[in-house]
């Protein structure tokens, strides 16, 4: 968890792989469907280019179709999903009854200059996901992923005005879900700075992750 540009998908792309889990995005999930051009694509493209939440009726329906769907490896790690608290609710009683527990949350955060430095330099790649910065995390060739060779392009929300709405819309309704599960007994909520370089946090994180292996 953590506001727009905080390093969620940057990180949990990393930690996916490192820990053969499978990466679940819902805003990546979300960007596939508008670019398939459905009707339910035209629909989220209102909500997502203004900075709102869509929907948690919407949402619920995307994930779960996501989370029981294909091979779990070593475990699933979520990207920006759960953002409410009724879509935290709906996702424990949908991993009850699968019978899987939650083992924990990260939150990384970074101060509200750094996160619209970040957000308005960033580049995508179309093909997978995988996010750089014009300025903090350049591609090896100019405008092309690293990993897949497509074209960058930026995401029609990552402009000033929007990323304001977005942050605006994680005070009010994401930060009372961190809340909701700091106060669940045993469940562990690990604290990210994410201010510092990509490389620094991901070895934070994954200090955090490793302890947490080995507490069993
Ligand atoms: P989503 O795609 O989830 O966007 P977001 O939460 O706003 O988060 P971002 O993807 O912008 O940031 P990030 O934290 O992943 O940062 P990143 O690693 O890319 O959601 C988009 C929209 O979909 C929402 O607004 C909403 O409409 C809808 N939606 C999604 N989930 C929903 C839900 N559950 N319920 C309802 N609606 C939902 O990094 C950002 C940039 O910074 C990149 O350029 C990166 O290269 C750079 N960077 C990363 N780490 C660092 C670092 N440590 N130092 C310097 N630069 C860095």
């Amino acid at each position: 968890m953590g506001p727009p540009g905080a390093g969620k998908g940057t990180q949990a792309k990393r930690l996916s792989e490192k820990y053969a889990m499978r990466h679940l995005s819902s805003g990546d999930i979300l960007r596939a469907e508008r670019a398939a051009g459905s009707a339910l694509g035209r629909e989220l493209a209102r909500y997502m280019d203004a900075g709102a939440l869509v929907p948690d009726e919407t949402i619920v329906k995307v994930m779960v179709k996501a989370l029981t769907g294909g091979s779990d490896g070593q475990g699933i790690l979520l990207d920006g999903f759960p953002r409410t608290v009724p879509q935290a609710q709906a996702l424990d009683a949908q991993l009850a009854q699968a019978g899987k527990p939650l083992d924990a949350v990260a939150v990384i955060d970074a101060s509200r200059d750094e996160i619209v430095a970040r957000i308005t330099g960033r580049r995508s790649c179309p093909r997978c996901g995988r996010a750089y910065h014009v300025t903090f995390l350049r591609p090896r060739r100019d405008d092309l992923c690293d990993d897949c060779g497509q074209a960058l392009t930026r995401r029609s929300d990552d402009t000033e005005a929007v990323v304001r709405q977005r942050l605006e819309a994680y005070d009010r309704q994401t930060e009372p879900v961190i809340a909701y599960y700091r106060r669940r007994p045993g469940l562990k909520v690990l604290d990210i700075d994410g201010s510092a370089a990509p490389d620094e946090v991901t070895r934070r994180l994954q200090r955090a992750f490793d302890a947490l292996v080995h507490q069993g």
